[in-house]
Order: C-alpha cells, then structure tokens, then sequence
C-alpha cells in the first residue's frame, strides 16, 4: 500500500484537484481495462466535486458509458429523498452530465435494510463476476467521530469479514444505514479520503499520527492499491510532523 497526504488552501482547492485526481483515475482504468468502476461516497466535499466532474472542462475528459458508479455507502431512506446519496449524486452529476442511468448501481435504501443490503451486494457480486470486488476508486469521508463510509465506532459491522455489503444500525444516530465493508474498500485500486474543516482536526491528528486503534478510518488500508489524504487547511491544522 502506498500512502500520500495532500493538503490544501480551501475547500474548493481540494475539490479543483480531486476531480482531476478522479477523471484521471477513471481514464486510466478505461484505457487499461476497458471500463472503470467507482464507489462514490455522500457529503459536503464531494458535493462539489460531482459538480466540477458535470463542467463541460471535465465532462469531456471521460468517456462515461464506460464509468460504473456504486455507492460507498447509503441511508435508509428513499432515494428522493433530502439525505439520499444517491439524489445529491444524481443532481450535482448524473442529472447535469447526462449520465446514462444503466451505469448507476444505487442502493435500494428505500427497502428493508437488510433487504437492500443483500440486494446491492448481489449488484456488486455480478459486477465482479463474483469474485472479490475491486474499485477501480472508492471515495471517502471521516466524520469528527473517526467513521467513514457508514462504518460507525463500536458498530459490529467494522468487524465483518465476509461480506463485502453490510447493513449497520448505528446507535449514535439511532437509524440504519447500508454500507460497503472494509474487505471490499480495502481491496481497491485507489482510495481517495477527503477530509475538510476544522472540527476534524484533533482526530485527524490522532489517526494520522498516533493511530490509536479506535477510530474506523484507521482500518482503511487498500493492501495493494493507493490511499490519497486530501485535507485541506482546517482539517490538517493540528497536525505537527512534517511527514506522516
Ligand atoms: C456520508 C458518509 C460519511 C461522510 C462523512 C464525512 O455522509 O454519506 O457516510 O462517511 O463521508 O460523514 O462527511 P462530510 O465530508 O460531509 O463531513
């Protein structure tokens, strides 16, 4: 695994880059094998991320048709509606680029959880013909609580190691959630982790630093792929070596 840390001025810095980063990533696969397949994750950051990848300076970098997009992670809700991951991709991506929708692999969130969590690891499974799921790309977050995707502390799911798509329920919010499972991120090509804003920081730091053990994102670890730190100022404000 090879581990890199880059850190920015804004938030918007960030967001220039990552989508470079990402059209690159995806081009790249599509060159060498044909196709590209992402697991795209929900929040503010990526946010507008989707919408720079929508700009016709980057729509016409990548050829689409051949892009799979799954989802990192999804709330058990409908996917009209306002928390839905998948309608903020939809509206900030899909909908402004014309992505064609056969490519999308939703989670069905809007049905019983443990019902769309063994839905969409069957979509998952017949991607990758039913061998170990491989993103070319998954997309993440960190919550100020360590979580990432929707792998909470103290949940049961950080502990699953068969099955590549979990349902969660997660106490600290008192709902459910669907989420990939750290066999499948970890056994991807490239993880992005994109972390903004100040209240991030002292986590931050301790994960990136002292890793502690405690906190989910520290189990992000593509064995044989590439995870990318994107910070920007705020989040790396508390971090105090020079290289990590
Ligand atoms: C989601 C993800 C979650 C997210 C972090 C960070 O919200 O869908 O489950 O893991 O990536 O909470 O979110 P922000 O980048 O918006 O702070």
């Amino acid at each position: 695994m090879s581990v890199s840390i880059a850190i920015f001025a804004s938030p918007g810095e960030l967001a220039v880059d990552a989508a470079h980063r990402i059209s690159r990533v995806l081009h790249e696969a599509v060159l060498e094998r044909g196709s590209a397949v992402i697991a795209l994750s929900g929040g503010t950051t990526p946010k507008a991320i989707y919408e720079l990848l929508a700009t016709p300076a980057f729509r016409g970098r990548l050829e689409w048709n051949k892009v799979h997009m799954f989802f990192g992670d999804e709330r058990c809700v409908p996917p009209d509606h306002r928390e839905s991951n998948y309608r903020m991709v939809r509206e900030a991506l899909l909908e402004r680029a014309s992505i064609q929708t056969l490519n999308i692999h939703r989670i069905h969130a809007e049905l019983p959880p443990s019902e769309a969590a063994k839905r969409y690891e069957k979509e998952v499974a017949t991607y990758f013909d039913g061998g170990h799921p491989r993103f070319d790309l998954v997309m993440l977050g960190m919550g100020e609580d360590g979580h990432t995707a929707s792998l909470f502390p103290g949940t049961a799911v950080l502990n699953e190691n068969r099955r590549m798509v979990a349902e969660t329920f997660v106490p600290q919010l008192n709902t459910s959630r669907i989420t990939l499972t750290f066999p499948a991120i970890n056994h991807s090509r490239t993880v992005l982790c994109l972390v903004t804003g100040k209240g991030k920081a002292p986590v931050l730091r301790e994960v990136l630093e002292e890793r502690p053990g405690k906190y989910p994102v520290e189990r992000v670890a593509p064995g044989q792929g590439d995870l990318l730190w994107y910070l920007d100022k705020e989040a790396a404000s508390q971090l105090t070596k020079e290289r990590i």
